[in-house]
C-alpha cells in the first residue's frame, strides 16, 4: 500500500527507534480510517489518518489513553474542536503538538456523539405510516439521543427525490428561524406521505445528553461534523435553532434502564414510538439483547412501535438468527438498515441522505 511507504519517517521527532516496529493495531485503525472510510468524505481526513498512520510517535502518545478513547473520529474532532483548520499534514501535526494537553482533556472528557438531524428524512415515511394507521398523534422517545435534533421529524422541512419528480413536505407553522430542508434520495416504492405527522410529545435517553442551549455542547457538535461537510454544519445549526425553541425532555442514564419509566409518561392518547439510530453499536451483544427484551415488555404492556436505525452487523437476534435480508454485502455496507417492529422495511444512508424501500 503506497500509504506505509513513509512508515519510517517520523514527522516531528527524530527518535528513529520506533521505525524497525511494526505498526501498531492503532496506527492500522488510522490507515483503515484514511483508506476506507474518509475518502469520499473527507480528503482532509483521509490525509490526516494516513499521516497519523505513518507518525509512531504520535500513535505512542495516542495509545497512551484508554482504549475506547483511541478512535480516530474522537481525536479528530477534539482538534477541530480546539480549532485546527483544513491543512496539509505537517501543518495539522504541528497544531496537534502546540495543543497536546487540551486535545488529551477533549478526548477523555468527550465522546463521539454526532446528532444528524438529516436522518429524519429516512424515518419519517415510518412515522408517518404509524401515525396514519393509528389515527393518532405520536409520542417519540429516542434512545441514545445526543443533544435530541432527531425528535423534531414534524419540524423540518423535506425534499424527497426519485429521480423523475421530488416530493417537497414542510411544518404547517413554521416559526422563527428557518427549518432545515432535508434532502433524501428515493429508491422503490417509498410510502412517501401527503403530510407531517402531528407529535404531541417527545423525550429521549442518552448517557450524556448535550444541551441545544450550551454553547460548548454545540460547538462540540459541531467539531463531529467532518471538516468539508459545510452543509451538514449548516443543517445541524438550524435543527439547533428548531430544537431551542421547545428543547425536548432528554433523561441522562443508560437505554436500559431509563425507557420502561420514561415511556410511563408518554400520553396513554398517542401512539408511542421508540426508535434509535448510531446506537446500537455502542452495546455489548448482552445489552442489546436487553434492549429488545425491553422492547418486547412495552409493546406486549402498553404498547409500542419500534423503529431501529442502525448498521446490520449490530442487529443479531437473541436466538443467534439474523433477520438483515440476503442481499449482496455491498448493498449495506456503510449504510444503515431500517426496521419497523424488527422487520426490514428500507436500506438507508447513514446521515438520512437516501432511502430504498424493500420490496415488502
Ligand atoms: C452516534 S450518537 C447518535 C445520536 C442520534 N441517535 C442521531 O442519530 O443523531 C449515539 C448516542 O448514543 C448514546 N449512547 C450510547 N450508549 C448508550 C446507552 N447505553 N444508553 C443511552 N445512550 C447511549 C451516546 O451517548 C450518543 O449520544
Amino acid at each position: 500500500m503506497a500509504a506505509e511507504s513513509g512508515a519510517s519517517a517520523e514527522p516531528g521527532t527524530s527518535d528513529a527507534s520506533h521505525a524497525a516496529k511494526p505498526p501498531s493495531r492503532t496506527a492500522e485503525w488510522y490507515r483503515h480510517f484514511g483508506l476506507f472510510e474518509a475518502p469520499g468524505s473527507s480528503a482532509c481526513y483521509s490525509e490526516w489518518t494516513l499521516g497519523i498512520a505513518d507518525d509512531p510517535a504520535l500513535i505512542e502518545r495516542i495509545e497512551q489513553w484508554p482504549h475506547h478513547k483511541r478512535q480516530p473520529n474522537l481525536m479528530l474532532a477534539a482538534a477541530r474542536f480546539l480549532g485546527a483548520q483544513i491543512s496539509p499534514y505537517a501543518a495539522f501535526r504541528e497544531f496537534l503538538d502546540a495543543h497536546w494537553t487540551d486535545v488529551t482533556r477533549i478526548v477523555l472528557s468527550r465522546a463521539t456523539q454526532t446528532n444528524e438531524a438529516g436522518r429524519c428524512a429516512t424515518l419519517l415515511p415510518s412515522f408517518a405510516a404509524i401515525a396514519a394507521a393509528d389515527g393518532k398523534p405520536l409520542a417519540l422517545i429516542e434512545v441514545g439521543a445526543s443533544a435530541g435534533l432527531v425528535l423534531f421529524p414534524d419540524q423540518y422541512s423535506y425534499e424527497f427525490d426519485d429521480g423523475t419528480s421530488v416530493t417537497r413536505l414542510a411544518p404547517a407553522r413554521v416559526s422563527g428561524s428557518e427549518a432545515p430542508v432535508l434532502r433524501c434520495t428515493t429508491t422503490g416504492p417509498v410510502p412517501l406521505p401527503d403530510r407531517l405527522p402531528e407529535v404531541t410529545w417527545r423525550a429521549g435517553i442518552d448517557l450524556n445528553p448535550l444541551d441545544v442551549n450550551n454553547p460548548e455542547d454545540v460547538a462540540w457538535l459541531e467539531a463531529l461534523v467532518w471538516p468539508e461537510q459545510d452543509f451538514r454544519r449548516e443543517r445541524l445549526r438550524q435543527a439547533v435553532a428548531v430544537a431551542r425553541r421547545d428543547p425536548p425532555r432528554l433523561v441522562a442514564g443508560d437505554l436500559n434502564r431509563q425507557l420502561l419509566d420514561l415511556a410511563g409518561h408518554a400520553p396513554d392518547e398517542a401512539t408511542l414510538v421508540i426508535f434509535h439510530s448510531a446506537v446500537l453499536g455502542y452495546l455489548n451483544a448482552g445489552e442489546r439483547a436487553r434492549f429488545r427484551e425491553t422492547i418486547a415488555s412495552l409493546a406486549a404492556g402498553r404498547g409500542c412501535h419500534w423503529l431501529s436505525n442502525e448498521g446490520h452487523k449490530v442487529i443479531d437476534q437473541e436466538d443467534g438468527s439474523n433477520v438483515v435480508p440476503e442481499m449482496a454485502e455491498d448493498r449495506l455496507r456503510g449504510r444503515f438498515l431500517l426496521l419497523h417492529n424488527g422487520k426490514p422495511v428500507a436500506i438507508t444512508g447513514p446521515h438520512g441522505q437516501s432511502i430504498e424501500w424493500l420490496e415488502p
